[in-house]
């Protein structure tokens, strides 16, 4: 009898947690859900299957679902997430009720690597850095500067490079030839030293790895639910391991070079000259200090250092590559920018051309810009609600509800951009009169709207202008037999095996 009752007991039991969980399950079913939720693993499964074409395959059910829905991640995990491609949706959140809309505390958790920098800080703490990089990065001596650095360094190091491989009949990979320019172009304009990674010798580059590295890392914290992670960073193993190495070795670099930049200058006070000899970020940052003789600190300064590095290198890396790897499968693009380039400046040998000379080149911009709408550096953005809301769409958002803005599907809605979307056409951004088409910036959002929209646009289209404008001058790109271009997982939108290619020598 006792028996008996033990397992009526149990079976109650069963039954009641049973029915606890459908009714937990039901209640926290979504209005609009974005794929089938499945008890206790919500709609993660879909996401993992599809991983390989993670950002075609948010696009094309971002689509089926008008461009608006919530994704609910497994049981007591908080991942859900309201996602959106919906430019006024997007216009909203951006800049409309901006002050509504933050990074918040848990994206701070995820990038934890970028510290208080720019990317991650919310209220004053951002208001204060956008200021500050604000009065560095459009100050026209800078410009300058970042011009002269680019010239040479294309001049110098890029094309005696591709020359080099094309006299060798060499296969190339241009991904990681950008990656090494980017690098020691931002390591010039920021910390004012040349590590020369981009030369014939192709050497290993600690410090390069480790970045890319943190960015995979972070990218694998978005997958993923937060105690998973957590207790890999406890554990110290797989993804968050790497992450931890990574962050050492950056963190090592950049605090060795602001120490040496510190010396740097304390011995250039000593000898009185009153000379500016350096105009690298860091420099500025030490001189100028929080004003009223107040200096930043390490940290800040570190913080900084890092947040201009991921701004303003893989950024320029992803756009170059996916900019020659267009050109290279459209051969009608590169023709008519070869002859827009020929007909402003001649067939000559002067291959880089100065920060004033590209931006004639109204024919580039628009290919250029084609790249940036197709392939977004950055391919999705994380917003988080402080009070409830209603979007544009409709769609209710709830203090603390999380949202993924998908840049990377904004480049390829129909209602925007037409129903040839899917195509590169750089005549899109020509207007009748010859001039650039603007475009408002929360359709066309690579660069982001808004008060927080990028701050470095224009010298963005002169670098990559100059760059994309002496390779084109010079060489023939060919894309090597075979080759599939596979966006890598990551928080930037780079090729996952690189850009493999043959160049020849441009005949005229
Ligand atoms: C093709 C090149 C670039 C693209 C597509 C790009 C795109 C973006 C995007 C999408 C954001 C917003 C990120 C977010 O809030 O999560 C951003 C912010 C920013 N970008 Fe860029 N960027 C590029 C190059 C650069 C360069 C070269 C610099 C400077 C050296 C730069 C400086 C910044 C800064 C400082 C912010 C933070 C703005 C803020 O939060 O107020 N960017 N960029």
């Amino acid at each position: 009898m006792a028996f008996l009752l033990v397992g009526y007991a149990g079976a109650a039991t069963i039954a009641a947690l049973l029915c606890m969980l459908r009714l937990f399950y039901l209640r926290r079913c979504c209005t609009n859900p974005i794929f089938t939720e499945y008890p206790f693993v919500g709609m993660l499964p879909h996401v993992l299957c599809n991983l390989w074409h993670a950002h075609d395959y948010s696009t094309q059910v971002l689509k089926q679902h008008g461009g608006t829905g919530e994704f609910v991640g497994p049981w007591f995990t908080g991942m859900n997430y309201m996602l959106t491609c919906d430019p006024l949706n997007v216009h909203h959140m951006l800049s409309k009720n901006f002050r509504n809309y933050v990074k918040g505390p848990e994206f701070r958790e995820i990038f934890q690597a970028f510290g208080d920098g720019i990317f991650t800080a919310d209220a004053e703490a951002w208001r204060y850095s956008r200021d500050l990089f604000h009065s560095l990065l459009k100050h026209k001596s800078f410009e300058v500067f970042l011009e002269k650095t680019i010239q040479k360094k294309v001049q110098n190091s890029l094309l005696p490079l591709l020359n080099h491989v094309q006299q060798q009949g060499r296969v190339v990979d241009l991904q990681d030839v950008f990656n090494r320019f980017t690098f020691d172009n931002i390591c010039c304009t920021v910390l004012g030293r040349d590590p020369e990674c981009l030369s014939i010798d192709f050497p290993e580059v600690a410090i390069e790895k480790a970045f890319n590295q943190a960015e995979e890392s972070i990218f694998y914290r978005h997958i993923v639910p937060t105690f998973v992670w957590k207790m890999q960073q406890w554990l110290q193993i797989g993804q968050e391991k790497k992450m931890t190495e990574a962050c050492r070795t950056l963190d090592e670099f950049i605090y060795s070079c602001i120490a040496s930049k510190r010396e740097d200058l304390s011995r250039n006070e000593e000898n009185e000259t009153g000379e500016t000899f350096h105009v690298d970020l860091l420099t500025t940052l030490m001189r100028e200090g929080k004003g009223k003789g107040e200096a930043h600190e390490d940290i800040f300064l570190r913080d900084a250092v890092f947040n201009l590095f991921v701004a303003g290198r893989d950024t320029i890396t992803s756009a170059l590559t996916w900019f020659f790897w267009l050109v290279a499968t459209n051969p009608l693009v590169e023709a008519k920018i070869v002859e827009e380039m020929n007909e402003k400046f001649g067939i000559n040998e002067k291959t880089v051309l100065r920060a004033e000379e590209v931006k004639k080149l109204v024919y580039l911009h628009g290919a250029m810009c084609e790249t940036l709408r197709l392939f977004p550096p950055i391919p999705f953005e994380r917003k988080e609600a402080v009070e409830a809301d209603v979007l544009p769409s409709g769609h209710g958002v709830n203090p603390r509800t999380k949202i993924l803005l998908f840049l990377y599907a904004m480049g390829r809605v129909e209602e925007i951009w037409g129903e040839d979307c899917m195509e590169l056409k750089p005549e899109r951004w020509i207007s009748e009169k010859g001039g650039i088409v603007h475009v408002p910036s929360y359709k066309f959002i690579a660069f982001n709207a808004g008060p927080r929209n990028c701050l470095g646009k224009d010298l963005s289209f002169i670098q990559l202008k100059i760059v994309a404008a002496a390779i084109l001058r010079s060489y023939h790109v060919q894309v090597v037999e075979g080759y599939v271009a596979t966006p890598s997982l990551s928080i930037v939108l780079l090729m996952k095996d690189g850009l493999k290619v043959n160049m020849t020598k441009r005949k005229f």
